[in-house]
């Protein structure tokens, strides 16, 4: 870490005691720093007590980098800022903390390697994540985020990424938690609540529809409200419920009408309104327009020098003053931004500086990767692989090197050993970030370790003739293929850059045992799936990426995770097969209208009777798992219970999934439940769940509330979104 580090870690703690010092030297007592209080009495006593620039102070902040926009000043930041995403001052006459926030789900980033060698655990990526379907696993991956940042002096965590995978191209899918709104919200809600629960604010963003990244600061998004309701919003809701995040993150671009930070709708009625959301709403980093975004709903301008001007300051302050904003929404506003403080605990749990638990994270990192890698493919039952090959071609994805990770603000710099990095380049505000990292676990070490005596030859894989020529003279290839995406840009398709796909058909050709590997952040589509037998997507697989991979390819571990996103045949069979606005000029305005609604990923091939190459919630297992004695019952909501087991001879996880096929006489398909477990071979459990009845029912905008007809309702347990097996129904008698 260095000096650099130590220092701060003397000027942090100094700002500390120094505020504890004042608590017990003041003379007048401060009763919002009493624990025993309610939340929302803290934040009302501070307030109170605030003078009216102490409460514009914490309105806004920087991003806490040396960083400008061209022709504005560089911000010039308080020596107790951190660097990293953003600072915004705390007011030490009254004993409320500075809010020190760092990036976020995957990891403690360190934006540009501004705290020189300062590292972290680099976890798998959401959709990994999102692929074990273990809420007790997202938990356990938010409180080592919680933890970590809490090690490095932070008490905000902009984590908590609930954007509904909507179209398989976002360049930050890698970052969330799926297509499905029960999936997605119960997910990012438990990687909230871990952190949280380590004194560590939580955010959930980017608070909506922020589905594609091309031209994310300009995107008008079109919907339905009562759709996005039943989609997107509902994984926020679900979230928010489960987790009790803070703050919530405004996105970039606009939803129906108004920029997602200044619309009134969203943040007012839906979220403050509807959902009685407590907490407050910071902006994106540069996605406020004015002072009047806080008649909206918005709280707090965050990264304000990435803004045309800081709105929340003199501007702000102006427009209270010919009274455009009313004192008491200032307040507030305020009011809102202590309440979290207060709730999470922030001002007696004070960030301690420490080395992080690094065994700990890698541990997690481990667990993670093995329990999200899906294997899609598996002819002939070629995996798990025999520790007896004479030789093994390994062609391709730098896997002599390590695993690729996404990029962006959510990159994240190992803490296992130096992470190669590849720059990329290209055009447009995010380009600086297009560096291919490789998290430093290479497959091919882990390979060659569970098979010692196996020759384990590498080929790049640059030209398809040299690697088919060795795959012709290995007992099996291993083609690992890498898929770089990132924040502030989409893939334009679903295929494999760089002819990899070329590749996988000549080596294939040239060895018919070969096993493919994907490392993407996204589905991809595979004109060469007929040709090779077997298929694993390890998606970015963090940290310990290499290990979990051959792990799961040899048998140590077997596989369990299924897919949080569906798999497409072709782009042709996709909502919009051509990437909206593909080639717009970066701050053109444009739109798309997300004209599928609610019918997001598998529940829209569902409806247009199109088979996906791979579905929703599939994933192989070394094990074979049987679900039978099925019964549903109704009454208020429905209640499915059935038996799982093992009929196989190795001990395994199963994910059994609930679907909603038919309400009311409407057929349909919604994930309404499911479970993950583990079971020994010949072993058998009931398991029972009940559906949360907004995912039975539609949203009634005029009405303003859900409503679920009276009705049979039918729900089946299944493999996958297309593999349903036994089936019920039952009566819900009245509507909510
Ligand atoms: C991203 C956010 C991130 C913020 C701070 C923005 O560009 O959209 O997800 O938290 O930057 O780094």
């Amino acid at each position: 870490m260095g000096r650099w580090l130590s220092l701060r870690t003397v000027v942090i703690g100094a700002t500390f005691a120094m505020s504890g010092l004042a608590f017990a030297a003041a003379a007048e007592p401060r009763p919002w720093l009493d624990p025993s209080r309610s939340p929302d009495e803290r934040a009302r006593l501070a307030v109170a007590a605030m003078t009216l620039p102490e409460k514009f102070s914490l309105l806004h902040g920087p991003m806490a980098l040396p960083f400008a926009r061209p022709g504005r000043e560089p911000v010039l930041l308080p020596p107790e800022a951190i660097p990293s995403a953003g600072f915004v001052p705390g007011i030490p006459r009254l004993g409320i903390p500075a809010l020190y926030e760092t990036d976020a789900s995957l990891g403690i980033a360190n934006p540009h390697g501004v705290r020189p060698g300062d590292t972290a655990t680099a976890l798998p990526a959401g959709l990994a994540l999102a692929a074990t379907f273990d809420p007790q696993l997202a938990y356990a991956a938010g409180a080592l985020l919680g933890r970590e940042a809490h090690s490095k002096g932070f008490n905000v965590l902009l984590g908590g990424g609930a954007n509904l995978a909507r179209d398989p191209r976002n360049g930050r899918n890698f970052e969330y938690v799926g297509e499905d709104p029960l999936l997605a919200g119960t997910m990012a809600g438990e990687e909230i609540r871990g952190t949280q629960d380590q004194h560590v604010i939580s955010t959930t963003k980017h608070f909506a529809l922020n589905a594609n990244e091309t031209n994310r600061y300009t995107l008008e998004a079109r919907i339905d409200p009562a759709a996005l309701r039943e989609s997107d919003l509902l994984a926020f809701e679900i979230a928010i419920e489960r987790g009790h995040p803070g703050a919530v993150m405004c996105a970039y671009n606009g939803v129906n009408g108004a920029h997602a930070c200044g619309n009134g709708w969203l943040l007012d009625r839906v979220l403050k309104g509807d959902w009685g959301f407590p907490g407050w709403v910071m902006s994106d980093w540069g996605a406020v327009h004015g002072p009047e975004d806080a008649l909206q709903g918005l709280d707090q301008e965050s990264g304000e020098q990435l803004d045309t001007s800081s709105w929340f300051d003199a501007a702000l302050k102006d427009a209270v003053a010919r009274h455009q904003v009313p004192l008491a929404r200032i307040d507030d506003m305020v009011r809102r931004i202590l309440r979290s403080m207060f709730a999470v605990g922030v001002a007696e749990h004070p960030p301690v500086r420490a080395e992080a638990d690094l065994e700990a994270g890698a541990a997690l990192a481990l667990d993670i990767a093995r329990k999200g890698i899906v294997l899609l493919k598996n002819d002939g039952g070629l995996l798990p692989l025999a520790a007896d090959a004479r030789r093994i071609a390994i062609i391709g994805g730098f896997a002599q090197i390590g695993v690729l990770s996404g990029g962006g603000s959510a990159q994240v710099i190992p803490s296992n050993g130096p992470a190669v990095e590849v720059p990329i380049g290209g055009h447009g505000v995010m380009a600086g970030a297009r560096v291919a990292l490789f998290d430093p676990s290479a497959p091919m070490r882990a390979i060659q370790a569970a098979a010692p005596r196996t020759e384990v030859l590498y080929d790049a894989g640059a030209f398809p003739a040299d690697a088919a020529a060795l795959a012709a003279r290995a007992d099996l290839a291993i083609v690992f293929v890498t898929r770089h995406e990132l924040e502030g840009f989409d893939i334009p398709d679903l295929a494999l850059p760089f002819g990899q796909d070329m590749l996988i058909e000549a080596v294939a050709h040239a060895n018919p045992r070969t096993i493919v590997v994907l490392e993407t952040g996204n589905p991809v589509t595979m004109p060469w799936i007929n040709a090779v037998p077997a298929v694993l997507a390890a998606w970015y697989p963090g940290q310990e990426g290499g290990q979990a991979i051959a792990d799961v390819l040899f048998g140590a571990v077997n596989p369990s995770g299924r897919l949080p996103i569906t798999f497409p045949r072709q782009l042709a069979d996709t909502v919009r097969p051509t990437l909206p606005n593909l080639g717009a000029e970066e701050f053109a305005p444009v739109s798309i209208d997300y004209s599928e609604g609610a019918d997001v990923g598998y529940r829209w091939y569902a409806a247009h009777q199109i088979p996906p190459l791979f579905a929703f919630g599939q994933g192989l297992s070394y094990s074979r798992f049987i679900h039978d004695r099925l019964t549903v019952t109704g009454g208020q909501t429905l209640t499915v219970s059935f038996e799982v087991e093992n009929r196989g001879t190795r001990r395994g996880a199963d994910v059994p999934q609930v679907y909603l096929t038919a309400a009311a006489g409407r057929r349909v398909l919604r994930l309404i439940g499911f479970e993950r477990l583990e079971l020994g071979p010949g072993e058998r459990r009931r398991i029972t769940l009940s559906a949360d009845w907004r995912l039975l029912g539609s949203y009634d905008e005029r009405l303003g509330r859900w409503i679920v007809t009276p009705g049979v309702y039918r729900a089946s347990v299944g493999h996958s979104a297309v593999e349903l097996g036994p089936d019920g129904e039952a009566s819900l008698a009245r509507s909510q």
